[in-house]
């Protein structure tokens, strides 16, 4: 039995905070965000919401589009890096928000490659048989462990959240037919959060070593990146007899247009065939796959049929790929 996607959904906050905005926060330009990153603009959600907010939004336009009721899902899984509290889980808070009130649910952790990873492991227990409608909800709140003093992050991130329903499918024609994971604990001193955790719990002293703030060495994660995320996307078209012109689109991980033109490059696929929308919304870490996923879906890019590559790499290090057939007529 495979798990076709059967809904996309996603939501943005409706604040823009744009490459101007931030020159009058730091020291920075237009000029050096857009060439160096291709980002135009990000969205902020309201200081009061936390990630589960947005999480809810994205799942409740998935439960529209699809016609169904919250109280059909089985299980709710939720990639966060922001969670809204270290617990409950931000599933549970979401759960009861959406009334859902026939499933179980957990969060997974997996930085920015979180959403691919939750897709790859909802879809086991579809697979199996075990359950019918699982909703995968890929969300963060990045202005909320944002220094905005610091130029070398704050310029990069926002928040917003997308997701997508996951069943069976009764052919083995469409759905998810491959995916390739790994996770290198050696990136850990260049993408973390120190203070928080059970390491470095709250105290004044970790406040005030701002380790309540994302920290990333940008250099070393983006030569990681490129190298990375093109590799395992020519591994599972190789594995799976596949080129890059049977492919009708890459969704790849949205950190840094540089990152997928490398990709690309190396990849030696056609520009065309990426997703890219990286210039509205910035890196809003595990929300990009989705969110890219449900806007190319609006815009008609994707036939049922299609062949579809996700590529993703983030905190971990972690880094995947997910190949899949779209279904959706
Ligand atoms: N405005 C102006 N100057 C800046 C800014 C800014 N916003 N940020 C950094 N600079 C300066 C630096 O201080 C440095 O100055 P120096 O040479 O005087 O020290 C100079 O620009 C060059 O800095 P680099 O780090 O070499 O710039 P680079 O071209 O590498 O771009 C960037 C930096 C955009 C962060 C890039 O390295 C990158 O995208 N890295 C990958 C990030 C990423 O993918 N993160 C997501 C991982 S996934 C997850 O789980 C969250």
């Amino acid at each position: 039995m495979r798990a076709i996607i059967t809904g996309v959904g996603h939501f943005v906050p409706d604040r823009k905070l744009t490459n101007k905005d931030l020159e009058q926060m730091v020291d920075t330009s237009d000029e050096w965000i857009t060439t160096r990153t291709g980002i135009k603009e990000r969205r902020i959600l309201e200081k009061d919401k936390g990630t589960s907010y947005m999480g809810v939004k994205a799942a409740k336009m998935v439960l529209e589009q699809r016609g169904i009721s919250a109280d059909e899902l089985d299980l709710i899984l939720v990639s966060t890096a922001t969670p809204d509290m270290m617990f409950p889980s931000t599933a549970a808070l979401i759960q009861k928000e959406l009334k859902a009130t026939n499933c179980w649910g957990f969060d997974l952790s997996a930085g920015c490659a979180g959403f691919v990873c939750a897709l790859a492991t909802a879809s086991q227990f579809i697979e199996t048989g075990k359950y019918k409608k699982i909703m995968v909800i890929g969300a963060d709140k990045m202005s909320s462990i944002v220094n905005y003093e610091d130029r070398n992050t704050c310029v990069l991130f926002g928040d917003a959240a997308g997701a997508v329903l996951l069943e069976p499918s009764n052919t083995d024609d469409l759905g998810i037919e491959d995916f390739l994971l790994y996770l290198d604990g050696s990136g850990d001193k260049s993408l973390y959060m120190a203070g928080g955790g059970s390491l470095m719990p709250a105290t004044l002293e970790t406040v005030d070593n701002q380790m309540h703030y994302l920290y990333q060495d940008g250099k070393t994660v983006f030569k990681f990146a490129v190298t990375n995320m093109a590799d395992v996307s020519k591994k599972i078209l190789e594995k799976n007899r596949l080129s890059g012109e049977d492919i009708k689109l890459f969704i790849p991980h949205q950190a840094n247009l540089r990152i997928i033109d490398a990709a690309a490059k190396k990849m030696k696929i056609n520009r065309d065939q990426f997703v890219i929308n990286i210039e509205n919304y910035g890196n809003t870490t595990t929300a990009t796959i989705p969110l890219a996923m449900s806007e190319a879906y609006q815009e008609g890019r994707m036939q049922k049929g299609d062949w579809i590559v996700l590529s993703t790499f983030g905190a971990g290090y972690t880094w995947g790929s997910l190949l899949f057939k779209w279904a959706i007529d």
